[in-house]
């Protein structure tokens, strides 16, 4: 890979507070991105994303808003003026509020001097299971369907990209071309734990794929050794 292959990794700031989360990314002078979500954010608040830009990171805050257009809009615009690259939004909020939650996205990092910010679609959780999906949701289609339609739903409504499963990643890149942005979890280098990711593909198939980041927990922040684990998630991808 002739870029940097640190660059195509985010790593999730899972299951740690503050003061591990420092330690942690400290120890990782090669990293480039990490993923702040909503355990580490509600308990920290947004200083933590400031003092991770302080120390060079660019930041994914995944906070998956869902809420009417004025509501998910403000909640953008904030976001936006913390300077994070990457923000979630659930594509179920509909056209008009993802349109509009973009725009004050737009907005909100211009106030500040910072670079617009790219709103990711949230499709359909991971977590969902097709069985329990159109029972409990009453949503008979596909999940793979659904996804697409609402991948297509953000992509009218402008965003820069959608979250999905590595094995929608095919699927979604023949849709929807660079740069739109797909970025997936559920990587897993051979042999690893899956922990409870079921859908997962190794980091060099997802980015064959088309995924244009790949989002790592886990794997790198509870390994016996977080600095070698990530060392050999740039190997691999080096390789590739
Ligand atoms: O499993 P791992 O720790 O690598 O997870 C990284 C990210 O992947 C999590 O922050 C979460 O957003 C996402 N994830 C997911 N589906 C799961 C587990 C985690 O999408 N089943």
């Amino acid at each position: 890979m002739e870029q940097n292959p640190a660059e195509k990794i985010i790593l999730a700031l899972d299951g740690m507070n503050q003061r591990e989360v420092f330690d942690l990314v400290e120890q990782l002078p090669n990293l480039q991105w990490v993923k702040v979500g909503l355990e580490l954010f509600v308990s920290s608040g947004p200083e933590v994303i400031k003092e991770l830009r302080e120390r060079g990171l660019r930041v994914f805050l995944d906070l998956k808003f869902h809420d009417i257009p004025m509501t998910i809009s403000g909640a953008c615009r904030q976001a936006a003026r913390t300077g994070a690259e990457l923000i979630t939004v659930h594509a179920c909020s509909g056209f008009v509020a993802l349109k509009e939650a973009n725009l004050a996205a737009i907005n909100g990092a211009a106030e500040v001097g910072c670079k617009p910010p790219t709103l990711l679609a949230v499709t359909v959780l991971t977590s969902w299971e097709s069985k329990r999906f159109s029972r409990e949701l009453g949503i008979t289609e596909p999940i793979e369907q659904r996804v697409e339609f609402l991948a297509q739903l953000a992509a009218e409504a402008g965003l820069g990209g959608c979250v999905c499963s590595p094995l929608e990643l095919k699927t979604l890149r023949k849709l929807f071309h660079e740069p739109f942005k797909l970025v997936t979890p559920g990587i897993r280098t051979k042999g690893a734990d899956l922990q409870d990711q079921t859908r997962v593909m190794s980091p060099s198939e997802a980015l064959s794929y088309g995924a244009t980041y790949l989002v790592l927990g886990r794997p790198i922040t509870k390994a016996i050794d977080p600095v070698i684990a990530f060392k050999n998630l740039c190997s691999e991808l080096e390789d590739y």
